[in-house]
């Protein structure tokens, strides 16, 4: 198992973006804050992992116009791509690696490579130390390009909206976090919620996030991923300029700097560059996970009765074998 985290005595930080929930922020807050965190001269990398692609779009990238239109499914699929060869610079301090759909090929083409979801752990290893920040935009869903981007990440950044059905999600994909702990990647934690498209003078947002806080300080005691997991302030208000900018091919920052969004993301930067990775020894590795129960002033669920989300894409999985998420 690589254990790349021991690695390099003073790491940058690489983070994956992820909820298996769509629509939620993921592509807007890896390329918001991501370009918040290089304009304070931040040296980041951004790895678009979503076939939908995004990430690659927002960021006005149109591949059939690089010098060298190498994609994230090269570097997953072709022995003899780099991550180099595939990596633009989009602005100073901010380089991106971009998909086009192909992406979702690669899931099946590799499905038969026997370290299939350390590919791009491998192909990354030679570039992370150039970054302070790698932040993966992950696909809302949990196969193996999530479990690609949880093999090379060190942390997970959850973006959620404060909703009551978020949170069931959410208890689910830590039970994930913690399989993927036990197996392909001991050294991950999750480290952050983000709150986006936030109405805060909501009841009900309000609740949701009195709800959270309560459920990350119990868990400070518990030998569990999340346990230095917080609710990071401050929280993504809606607003408008940041659902027109990608259209644009813009960042925030670019399209209309001086917006509520793009103070939040801003602010936000200056927040997680003040915190720590928070990297400790609380492995889970073998020890049996607790069931995640995420206990609300509303109701109460577990993430074994939680019943599938209409709008959700399929289940998380139930358990990790063969280092593939089932
Ligand atoms: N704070 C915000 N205010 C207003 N609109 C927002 C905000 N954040 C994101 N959006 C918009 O919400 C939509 C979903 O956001 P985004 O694409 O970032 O979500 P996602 O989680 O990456 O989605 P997917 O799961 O499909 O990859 C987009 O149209 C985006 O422009
Ligand atoms: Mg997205």
């Amino acid at each position: 198992m690589a254990d790349h985290a021991s690695a390099n005595p003073n790491p940058g930080r690489i983070i994956a973006l992820l909820n298996q929930k769509g629509g939620v922020g993921k592509t807007t807050t890896t390329v918001n804050l991501g370009a918040a965190l290089a304009k304070a001269g931040k040296r980041v990398c951004l790895l678009d992992l979503d076939p939908q692609a995004h990430l690659t779009l927002h960021l006005g990238i149109d591949l059939a116009e690089t010098e060298s239109p190498r994609s994230m499914y090269d570097i997953l699929v072709d022995p003899d791509c780099t991550a180099e060869s595939a990596t633009i610079n989009i602005q100073p301090q901010l380089d991106a690696i971009p998909s086009e759909v192909d992406l979702a090929a690669a899931e099946t083409e590799l499905s038969s490579h026997p370290d299939r979801q350390r590919i791009l752990l491998h192909k990354m290893q030679p570039v992370v130390d150039q970054y302070d920040y790698v932040l993966i935009d992950c696909p809302p869903s949990l196969g193996l390009l999530t479990l690609n981007a949880l093999s090379l990440a060190r942390e997970v950044f959850v973006p959620m909206q404060a909703h009551f059905l978020a949170l069931q999600g959410v208890g689910k994909l830590l039970q994930t976090v913690g399989l993927v702990c036990q197996s392909v990647n001991t050294s991950l934690r999750v480290t952050g919620i983000i709150l986006c498209m936030h109405e805060g003078q909501t009841t009900l947002a309000k609740e949701v996030v009195a709800d959270l806080d309560d459920f990350f300080t119990q868990a400070r005691d518990q030998n569990v991923p999340w346990r230095d997991c917080q609710v990071f302030l401050p929280a993504i208000r809606r607003n408008i300029k940041l659902a027109e900018a990608p259209s644009f091919g813009q960042t925030i920052f670019d399209y209309a700097s001086n917006c509520a969004g793009a103070q939040d993301y801003k602010a936000l930067a200056k927040h997680i560059s003040s915190t720590s990775s928070n990297i400790n020894d609380a492995t889970t590795s073998d020890g049996k996970l607790p069931e995640v129960e995420i206990t609300t002033s509303m109701s109460s669920t577990t993430v074994e009765d939680e019943p599938a989300l209409a709008s959700s894409p399929p289940a998380a999985p139930a358990d990790v074998t063969d280092g593939n998420v089932t």
